[in-house]
């Protein structure tokens, strides 16, 4: 594929001149509808290139005769997107280029999209379930990791995991319920031969923490990784990992999703940290807020209204059965 704007330069100057104005292009769009279509994917922290190519569509005499340059790249879905509007003399004119480039390049993924449909890409990209909870765009303060964003850290941490394990088998131990995803994904992610256990907490107000469900498992002389979906405190992993350390298994370390470092008031040894955040309250990819929000499947800070929203019930449709349990 011949870039355009490379085509044309003849000498040094002219390159770096061209260079500069790609640079420069890339914030300067040409139409508001794609100052907001960037918008929309930054928010949902999907990564985008803006007019990064040339597609060379006709040639005559040798030369080229006719381009195509789609708007945006998406290099985690690898897709090239072209917006449009409703206007149809707009319409066909790109579809006929859109086929003309899918016959010429078949391996390249391009769709033309509509303003109305901004949402349903959402949904090819991994964030089918956002409104399974009632939640709106809106009432999201940041989403703070995409699910490309934690699937490519858990394949990460799957591999190093997998890699540190070589040669042996371990346990993997959840603390139910925060860790359902994380764990699903990284058990699948670590190429060893494991077994899957699980702990339940209670956190009661005179008595402190308590195993409310053990393993199933005895751990005695195996390797076992305790797998966390967030320290904070540091105060639940370090009951955890006393209780566990009595029961005398070969080796214990601990792989937590995310980690509020800053928040820490009693050292953990956490090996394997997925992600390092600020102090913000996040919920999403199996982190609740009273039982809520765990399906989301990006990690996102909500609006303070929603929390109100939340104590007062109306988001809630059985608020005493959700509300009830806390969140573990
Ligand atoms: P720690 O004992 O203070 O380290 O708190 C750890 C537990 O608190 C985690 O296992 C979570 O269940 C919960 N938790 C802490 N921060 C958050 C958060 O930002 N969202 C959801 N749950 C959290
Ligand atoms: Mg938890």
């Amino acid at each position: 594929m011949v870039d355009e704007r490379r085509e044309a330069a003849e000498t040094p100057a002219e390159l770096a001149r061209a260079l500069e104005a790609v640079s420069e292009r890339r914030f300067q769009f040409a139409h508001p509808a794609e100052a907001e279509f960037a918008a929309f994917l930054d928010f949902y922290r999907i990564k985008w290139e803006y007019e990064p190519k040339s597609f060379p569509l006709r040639w005559r005499d040798g030369r080229i005769a006719e381009m195509f340059t789609p708007d945006f790249y998406l290099p985690e879905q690898d897709l090239y997107v072209e917006l449009t509007t409703m206007k149809q003399s707009l319409v066909t004119r790109k579809n006929r280029k859109v086929r003309r480039l899918r016959e010429l390049y078949p391996h390249i993924n391009i769709v033309l999209l509509y303003r109305k449909d901004y949402h349903e890409l959402l949904s090819r990209f991994g964030y089918g379930s956002v409104d399974i909870t009632s939640l709106r765009p809106d009432q999201i303060e940041r989403i703070l990791l995409s699910p490309a964003e934690i699937q490519a850290r858990v394949a990460e941490l799957g591999r190093q995991i997998s890699e540190d394990y070589a040669g042996t088998s371990l346990i993997l131990v959840g603390v139910l319920k925060g860790i359902t995803f994380f764990l699903a994904d990284l058990a699948r992610a670590i190429t060893r031969p494991l077994a899957i256990d699980y702990l339940q907490l209670s956190h009661e107000l005179d008595e402190g923490v308590r195993i409310s469900k053990d393993l199933d498992l005895d751990i005695r002389g195996r390797h076992v990784l305790l797998v966390e979906d967030i320290v904070n405190t540091g105060m639940t992993m370090d009951f955890v990992l006393r209780t566990l350390r009595q029961r005398e298994p070969a080796s214990l370390e601990v792989c937590a999703l995310l980690d509020k470092a800053e928040r820490r008031l009693v050292p953990v040894p956490v090996k394997y940290v997925g992600f390092t955040i600020p102090n913000e309250f996040v919920v999403g990819y199996g982190l609740d807020y009273r039982q809520l929000y765990r399906n989301l499947p990006f990690i996102c800070v909500l609006r303070k209204e929603v929390y109100e929203a939340n104590g007062n019930g109306p988001l809630l449709k059985r608020p005493v059965e959700l509300a009830s349990a806390g969140h573990a």
